[in-house]
């Protein structure tokens, strides 16, 4: 297996750096519920909230769609449900990567019957030609093409999240 760098650690933390002022410019001093989706954002939520204020908190889900493979199965399942209420909350969806967006329609739906004030989502990475389910993200990290991608919390069978860079993943 060789790993090729698409996205250098310097690279990734300036663009949170850029992603940061935005999200903090547009919601202002409103309070905002960062949701982390587990596992693969908990080194994003770690490096953008620590670019937040005193107004963002945070939760997590556990949802699979993936399995060990290398192919989104499409299956949707929640692991691990939000602890805190959402109603009357804006609420942050925090994401490592879209792929099929069958992940992320899901939870906007699902999080969207609990009346929110409202639903955003903040990805590091979009492959959006891998889309299969359209839904939208407000905040986009990197456009990156369809390949298997791994690091800053992206694995492959569990190994390869703690890379502080993303690299495509070849030779499997
Ligand atoms: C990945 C990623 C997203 C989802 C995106 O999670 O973190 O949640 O897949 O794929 P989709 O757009 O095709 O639905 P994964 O299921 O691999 O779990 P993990 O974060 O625990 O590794």
């Amino acid at each position: 297996m060789a790993l090729e760098i698409l996205l250098s650690e310097e690279q990734i933390q300036g663009r949170i750096d850029a992603l940061a002022e935005q999200i903090k410019a547009d919601y202002g001093e409103e309070p905002v519920l960062m949701v982390s989706v587990l596992k693969g954002s908990f080194y994003f939520l770690a490096d953008l909230s620590r670019r937040l204020g005193h107004n963002f908190t945070m939760d997590f889900v556990q949802v699979s769609s993936y399995g060990d493979g290398k192919s989104s199965s499409g299956i949707v399942q929640i692991r691990k449900d939000l602890d805190l209420t959402i109603e009357d909350k804006h609420v942050l969806i925090v994401e490592d990567i879209v792929d099929t967006g069958a992940t992320l329609n899901h939870l906007r739906e699902l999080f969207g019957t609990r009346r929110p004030k409202s639903i955003k989502v903040v990805a590091l990475l979009s492959k959006t030609a891998a889309r299969t389910v359209k839904t939208p993200i407000e905040y986009v990290g990197f456009e990156i093409p369809s390949r298997f991608v791994v690091g800053y919390g992206l694995d492959h069978a569990e190994r390869f999240r703690n890379l502080p860079y993303i690299a495509v993943l070849d030779g499997e």
